[in-house]
């Protein structure tokens, strides 16, 4: 298949069943990327995400990437605007391009795209965390422009659950 016969654009946050299908795959990519510390969340969580959404994120702020093919969403990429010491920089939120229409280009496209984004705001860096298996991401981001920074360890407290 060609990258031609995907439509690559911006969510349509007037559209409230394409926020809510761009959600609900956002937040099950944890769960398919062994995420240990992100739970499956519960569907009156992703809803009352999904109005969060809708409310709070536009253009200034928010890069929310579409890959469509045939009007079903078939990649995602978030990025997230925010403040560190008063430098603007950008947070990759997700990447994700569903199993059968991957190595066709479509994520390198979404990072394009919101890198272009990015420098629009003004943004002087963009920031990611990556699992650090996930070798294919790593490897990427590094032949994007991406080098390590600063790793983020965790340890778990036994006693409490993960919501
Ligand atoms: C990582 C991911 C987004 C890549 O999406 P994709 O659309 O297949 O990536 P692209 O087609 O744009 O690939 C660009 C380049 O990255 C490298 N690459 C991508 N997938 C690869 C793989 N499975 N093995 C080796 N290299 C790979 C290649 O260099 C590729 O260029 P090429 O196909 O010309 O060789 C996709 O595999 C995915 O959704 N994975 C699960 C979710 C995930 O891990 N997200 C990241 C969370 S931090």
């Amino acid at each position: 298949m060609e990258l031609a016969v995907i439509e690559i654009r911006r969510l349509n946050y007037s559209d409230k069943n394409e926020v809510s299908e761009f959600y609900n795959i956002f937040w099950r990519i944890p769960a398919e990327i062994g995420d240990e510390f992100i739970n499956e969340q519960s569907s009156g969580f992703i809803a009352k995400f999904i109005d969060h959404s809708i409310a709070t994120e536009n253009e200034t702020n928010t890069f929310s990437g579409i890959a469509l093919f045939q009007g079903i969403i078939v990649g995602i990429h978030v990025l997230r605007k925010f403040i560190e010491c008063g430098t603007i920089g950008v947070h990759s939120a997700n990447l994700w391009v569903e199993k059968n229409f991957r190595r066709m280009g479509i994520a390198e496209e979404l990072k394009i795209r919101g890198e272009a984004w990015a420098d629009s705001i003004g943004a002087t860096f963009i920031n990611t965390n990556v699992l650090p298996d996930n070798k294919v991401m790593l490897d990427m981001n590094k032949s994007n422009g991406f080098s390590i920074y600063k790793i983020n360890l965790r340890k778990r407290i036994i006693n409490n659950k993960i919501g």
